[in-house]
């Protein structure tokens, strides 16, 4: 159990701003260290927080009495039933989405009503379909509202500092993928970037917020997502690093020109290949997502971009690979990062 060892003086100021980007763990309390408080974290915590010693707590304190989900539910299910709640929820911003077991479909508002009372600071809550399609929309029913709330499906997400605005009945947030974001708002320094499958700005943001990169281009195809990954980057002032494209990057992808590309998409991203590695100049950064059944993990990945960069005369240098997250039964969502020279 992280926690950032503050002096007390600077405590309430980046109590504020640890918990407006996202970082600290609202589950426990804040616990005085003689001069200094612990504010307790989640794990990952940005350079701009380091100047402060992330410690393990010896004796995290919870804030107790809080009901569960289950102590909620005990008036409407009973025995076994129980077992077949939710165990977990992604928060967008201020919007709870969960999934179901189907037999606990009709006690879908009481599952919402107590998921607002567990989070206060919350709107409303939705019931997860799933993400379907070439762009990745979600299907989502509302299934709890606070009265008088205007747009619930509309929120703002905070993550790593950078703000995403988005509707979570339009656009998907990929919870799996948090770490992959992070990593890439650490590279891209002072490079030409090119994000293929841009989404709302998913690595786009994190790069241009993060990463000191020097020009991104991002292209989308959605164009409810493009819509808001022009709303993002002016969120969050990075105008003048990154260019928004509306369209197909099969179309639209500049050749020779990219330090760095990104195809962050998965189901047929070995398609674009050819256009992903057209784009690198010699030695640029090819960062390829595939969705790979784990017998032929990893190297059905590395062999499409081999068999591609041959095809242009290009050589390749495998830098690294590793698991995004679990796609489905025996299949996972893998990255590699490939050398194009
Ligand atoms: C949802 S994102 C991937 C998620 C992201 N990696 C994350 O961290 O959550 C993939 C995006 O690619 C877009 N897309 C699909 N095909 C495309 C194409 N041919 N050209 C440009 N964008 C495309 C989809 O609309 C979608 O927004």
């Amino acid at each position: 159990m992280k926690a950032l060892l503050v002096p007390k003086k600077q405590a309430e100021t980046l109590r504020k701003q640890l918990l407006e980007a996202g970082y600290m763990d609202t589950r426990r309390r804040l616990k005085v260290r003689g001069n200094d408080l612990e504010i307790p974290v989640n794990g990952y915590v940005p350079p701009e927080f380091v100047r402060f010693p992330n410690i393990n707590q010896e004796k995290p304190e919870y804030y107790e009495n809080e009901p569960t989900l289950q102590d909620l539910m005990k008036t409407y299910v009973d025995g076994d039933e129980l077992d077949l709640l939710p165990g977990g929820w992604q928060i967008l911003g201020n919007v709870v989405i969960t999934s179901l077991h189907p037999d606990l479909y009709p006690l879908r508002a009481k599952v919402g009503d107590a998921l607002l009372t567990i989070y206060p600071y919350c709107k409303s809550v939705y019931l997860d379909g799933g993400i379907k399609g070439e762009l990745r929309r979600p299907s989502r029913e509302i299934i709890a509202v606070r009265e008088g709330v205007d747009e619930p499906s509309k929120t703002v997400h905070t993550e790593n500092g950078c703000r995403f605005k988005l509707d979570v009945t339009k656009v998907m947030f990929s919870k799996g993928n948090l770490n992959e974001r992070a990593r890439m708002g650490r590279l891209g320094r002072d490079e030409v970037v090119i994000d293929m499958f841009a989404g709302i700005g998913y690595f786009t943001i994190h790069m241009a917020v993060h990463g000191g990169t020097e020009k991104i281009t991002a292209i989308e195809l959605n164009p409810e997502s493009y819509q808001y990954l022009v709303e993002n980057i002016t969120l969050n002032h990075v105008e003048k690093i990154v260019e928004p494209v509306l369209g197909d990057c099969a179309e639209n992808t500049p050749v020779s020109v990219a330090d760095r590309v990104v195809m962050g998409y998965v189901g047929k991203t070995h398609q674009y290949l050819p256009y992903g590695i057209a784009a690198l100049k010699q030695g640029g950064m090819l960062h390829y997502h595939e969705t790979v059944p784990e017998l032929l993990m990893p190297d059905r990945a590395m062999e499409r971009i081999s068999t591609e960069a041959k095809r242009q005369g290009r050589k390749v240098e495998i830098v690294h690979w590793h698991r995004v997250k679990k796609y489905a039964p025996g299949v996972w969502h893998v990255v590699v990062d490939a050398r194009i020279i």
